[in-house]
Parts: structure tokens; C-alpha cells; sequence
């Protein structure tokens, strides 16, 4: 089955959404196989928005991303990495589809709440960065 890499976001901890958002993930038939808190530094959310690297955004993003503690999580479902994007809605807030993550709460393009993996291949690596193998339910 496939897995994706979700984030919710230090806007979605800090307001409270926690809850609400992993209520809506588990409705839409995800499977949480790993999941914790942490607080990334500078060095960890830069090497985890690497590919933003010199892109106007990215000093913005590392200082949102570095605010306060995230939610990682590894999910699970038929299709993962694509279902998970449908459900989260763009990155723009004002263009994410009704009944969207996103659409429900997100504030701004930057404080849009969740993070979800793009491709099966970073997805994977996304997985790496934060759980060892151990650390995920089989
Ligand atoms: P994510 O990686 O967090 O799931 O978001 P995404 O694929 O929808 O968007 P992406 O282009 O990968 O951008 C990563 C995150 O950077 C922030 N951002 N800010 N101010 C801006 O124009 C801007 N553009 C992107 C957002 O937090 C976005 O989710
Ligand atoms: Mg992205």
C-alpha cells in the first residue's frame, strides 16, 4: 500500500487544529502508520525544503517552518501520494477546492496548515527524513 508524508504545519499546532485535521484524515480513509511532535531548527527545515533553496519564498517559509513544534506523520492509503494532495487543496488557501484541508483552514499561502508529499519518490524521502524504519507500524 502506498504511503505518504504529511505536516501539520506550526500554524495548525499553534491554533489548535491538531485535532480537526487528523479527525478529517482518518474520514478520508488514511491510515496513520507513524506520527509525533518536534520542534525542526534552521539546518533541519532547510534540509527539508531543499528544493525551495533560492526561491523568493524559502527565507519565509524556514522562519514559519522553525516557529514552533510541527506534526509529521506517515499515512497510508490506495494511492497515497495523490489522494492525500486532493484532500489538502492548492497551496493558495483562496484557490483550494471546497471541503479541502486547506480550504477549511488555511490562512495564507504560507500558513496553509499541511504539508503532503508531491511525488512517491519524495515521499519516500520525506518518510526518511523524519522516521526510521523502526519507528513506522507495519
Ligand atoms: P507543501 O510542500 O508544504 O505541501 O506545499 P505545496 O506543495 O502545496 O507548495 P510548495 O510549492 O511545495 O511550497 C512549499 C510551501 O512554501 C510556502 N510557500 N509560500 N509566499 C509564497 O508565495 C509561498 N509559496 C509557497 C507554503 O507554506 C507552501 O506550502
Ligand atoms: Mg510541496
Amino acid at each position: 500500500m502506498e504511503r505518504t508524508l504529511a505536516i501539520l504545519k506550526p500554524d495548525c499546532v499553534r491554533r489548535k487544529l491538531v485535532g480537526s485535521s487528523i479527525n478529517f484524515i482518518e474520514e478520508n480513509g488514511f491510515t496513520i502508520r507513524s506520527m509525533k511532535i518536534v520542534q525542526m531548527d534552521r539546518k533541519e527545515a532547510e534540509g527539508f525544503y531543499a528544493v525551495h533553496l533560492g526561491k523568493l519564498f524559502f527565507d519565509g517559509l524556514i522562519q514559519f517552518m522553525t516557529s514552533g513544534p510541527c506534526v509529521p506523520m506517515v499515512l497510508e492509503k490506495e494511492n497515497a501520494v495523490q489522494a492525500f494532495r486532493n484532500c489538502i487543496g492548492s497551496t493558495d488557501p483562496s484557490k483550494a477546492a471546497e471541503g479541502t484541508l486547506r480550504h477549511m483552514y488555511a490562512s495564507s499561502v504560507q500558513e496553509n496548515i499541511i504539508h503532503g508529499s508531491d511525488s512517491e519518490e519524495n515521499a519516500k524521502k520525506e518518510i526518511a527524513f523524519f522516521f526510521p524504519t523502526v519507528e513506522i507500524i507495519e
